[in-house]
């Protein structure tokens, strides 16, 4: 855009602010406790300069007074920008005090938006605030449609022809470290189709690689729905075992572990499927075994392939010594009345 224009004049605070947020972090005593909480958990300088993470101090206007000394002070555009909350009506104060922040880029790679995460080991503090706090959309932030490190991911997706898929910065970062330079975040949110329509200008494979918990298995789930209703995408799911995230896994079991998890424990669709249906049911009691086939049969309607098809329900009929016939049968009443 103009840099003239509003967007332009926020892309130039945002930058400034990212500048200043990362030298606080690298360069002054003030970054110093949370650099050594990045390093102890396991982040390299080399990943510090390639996300461009920063700190925000903890004194209140530290990035007023930066962006004043910049000659970037329109009142209009600081308010706008999101980067401060004014409580009464001239004072302005940084909305990011006490934070590592995470900037987040646009596909060209410029900062929109930033994410702050606590790190004191200061429990009150924890519990106060939210773990994360996220920059407000402004008319260059639309949460809708970004994806954490889509700008240098990119190049790498093409090539790979598969894009990764996980929830959080330090999952990407730590992947990224691992030499997993394909993968995105969604940032906790479930995946929209805005972020649908941006993956699907650069591959039709995704592998969802959530988190291990209770939480990400039903982000999974939400985003497989929407995944095979709106697109023609083929997707993987890396379910992460032990309610492990993938930086959880790569901290405890390593890059070598973590890489062949990745190529080696996908799950398609319909296995990580029965999988799911499987949580909080008792396979020795008959109601809910009865439960568990017809909720598998009811998913696998949807799978057009009839190979593939065929292929479950002979699985579904080993597992609980029925005969393809009867399961074939059954499946028939949910096509007719999923119609
Ligand atoms: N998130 C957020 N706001 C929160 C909590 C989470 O925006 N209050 C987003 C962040 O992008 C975060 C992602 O959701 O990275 C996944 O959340 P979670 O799994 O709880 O955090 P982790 O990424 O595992 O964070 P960490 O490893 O630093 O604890
Ligand atoms: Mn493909
Ligand atoms: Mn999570
Ligand atoms: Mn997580
Ligand atoms: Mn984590």
């Amino acid at each position: 855009p103009n840099a003239d224009s509003t967007k332009g004049k926020l892309l130039a605070v945002y930058e400034k602010a990212q500048l200043f947020y990362h030298h606080i972090l690298v360069n002054t005593k003030a970054g110093e406790e949370a650099l050594n909480y990045l390093i102890d958990r396991g982040i390299t300088e080399e990943s510090i300069e390639t996300f461009k993470i920063g700190f925000s101090p903890p004194k209140r206007e530290a990035l007023k007074m930066y962006l004043e000394n910049e000659n970037l002070s329109e009142t209009d555009i600081l308010k706008k920008s999101g980067l401060f909350s004014d409580r009464d009506d001239d004072k302005f104060y940084d909305r990011f005090t006490n934070r590592i922040l995470f900037p987040i880029m646009d596909a060209k790679g410029h900062t929109v938006a930033f994410s702050g995460r606590v790190f004191l080991e200061n429990k009150d503090d924890q519990r106060r605030t939210a773990k994360y706090m996220n920059s407000p959309e402004t008319e260059i932030f639309n949460k809708r449609r970004i994806l954490f490190n889509y700008d240098k991911a990119r190049p790498n997706i093409r090539r790979e022809q598969e894009v990764f898929l996980f929830e959080g910065f330090m999952d990407v970062i730590s992947a990224w470290q691992a030499g997993i330079k394909n993968g995105l975040a969604t940032m906790g949110t479930s995946l929209t189709e805005e972020q649908v329509h941006t993956l699907d200008k650069v591959t039709d494979h995704v592998v969802i690689a959530y988190d291990g918990d209770s939480a990400g298995l039903e982000a999974i789930k939400r985003a497989t729905e929407f995944i095979t209703e709106e697109t023609h995408f083929s997707i993987e799911i890396a379910a992460f075992p032990e309610k492990m995230d993938p930086d959880d896994f790569i901290q405890s079991k390593g890059i070598d572990a973590f890489k062949d998890f990745l190529s080696h424990g996908r799950d398609t669709l319909m296995s990580f499927l029965m999988k799911y249906h499987k949580q909080d049911i008792n396979l020795s009691n008959e109601s809910d075994r009865l439960k568990y086939i017809d909720k598998v049969l009811d998913e696998l309607t949807r799978v057009t392939s009839a190979v593939e098809r065929e292929m479950y329900l002979n699985q579904l009929a080993e597992n609980f010594d029925l005969s393809t016939e009867s399961l074939k049968e059954q499946m028939h009443g949910h096509i007719v009345s999923n119609q």
